[in-house]
């Protein structure tokens, strides 16, 4: 019996083991990043890396935008030596001036098409800014923007995935079972400082993510990271 124990505990040691073994540490940044901090961040075990391509843009920009910031954290992120890339797009929703979630996309795949840039996963960030006010107009039309932003991703044949909260989901579509298509990659947000992917809270359908936010606005390496575990 003690033997068999043994050897069932050391057989999990290494399941565990091997999950660990596949799991990866990534950072995501919103502001401009430097070839040190990344390079800091990449040498602490965080081997990939998003970053902000897009903003809900309200004040002079109030139609959403591209990052000023995007192309600058990118190429420095590449200096520092990192090739997984991923992008994220906070998206702007609500505001009678935002542009169509069609434009929107355009704009951003338009822009890392035109600088060769070459990105992994597109995220677009499904959260609310009480700050920009969106997400505003109620649960029925957030639901059609959403499927619109949907059609428009699908329509560029680019990998794309959602970014959200169980808490996040429910606000804005009004029901957390509400489904958009969770056949797509998950990044969910955990801010539990745990960066295990086992403490999931299902919501939209997907019964798993690809991507644990489990840290925001951490500050090290002479900036400010959000900290995530993926599959
Ligand atoms: C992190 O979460 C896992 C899975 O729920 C748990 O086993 C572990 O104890 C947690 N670690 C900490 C430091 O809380």
């Amino acid at each position: 019996m003690k033997f068999l124990l043994t050897v069932l505990s050391t057989f999990i040691m290494v399941i565990s083991m091997t999950n660990q073994a596949f799991a990866t540490l990534s950072v995501d940044v919103s502001s401009l990043t430097s070839v040190a901090a990344f390079s800091c961040a990449k040498n602490l075990g965080y081997s990939t890396a998003a970053i902000r391509g897009y903003f809900e843009a309200y004040g002079n920009n109030p139609g959403g935008a591209i990052d000023s910031n995007f192309l600058k954290s990118y190429e420095n992120a590449k200096q520092a030596g990192y090739t997984d890339i991923d992008v994220y797009m906070f998206p702007c929703t609500g505001r009678s001036t935002c542009k169509t979630p069609q434009q929107q996309v355009n704009e951003l795949v338009n822009l890392i098409n035109t600088n060769k840039v070459i990105v992994r996963t597109a995220w677009l960030d499904v959260e609310v800014d009480k700050t920009s006010g969106n997400w505003n107009l109620g649960p029925a039309k957030n639901q059609e923007i959403l499927k619109e932003f949907f059609a428009a991703w699908k329509s560029t044949g680019w990998k794309f995935g959602i970014y959200s909260s169980q808490s996040q989901w429910e606000a804005i579509t009004g029901d957390k079972n509400w489904v958009l298509d969770s056949s797509l990659p998950l990044w969910y947000a955990i801010y539990d400082k745990n960066s295990s992917l086992n403490n999931y809270r299902a919501f939209g359908g997907w019964t798993q993510g690809t991507c644990k936010q489990y840290d925001g606005d951490a500050k090290f390496c002479g900036a400010s990271f959000d900290k995530n575990i993926c599959k």
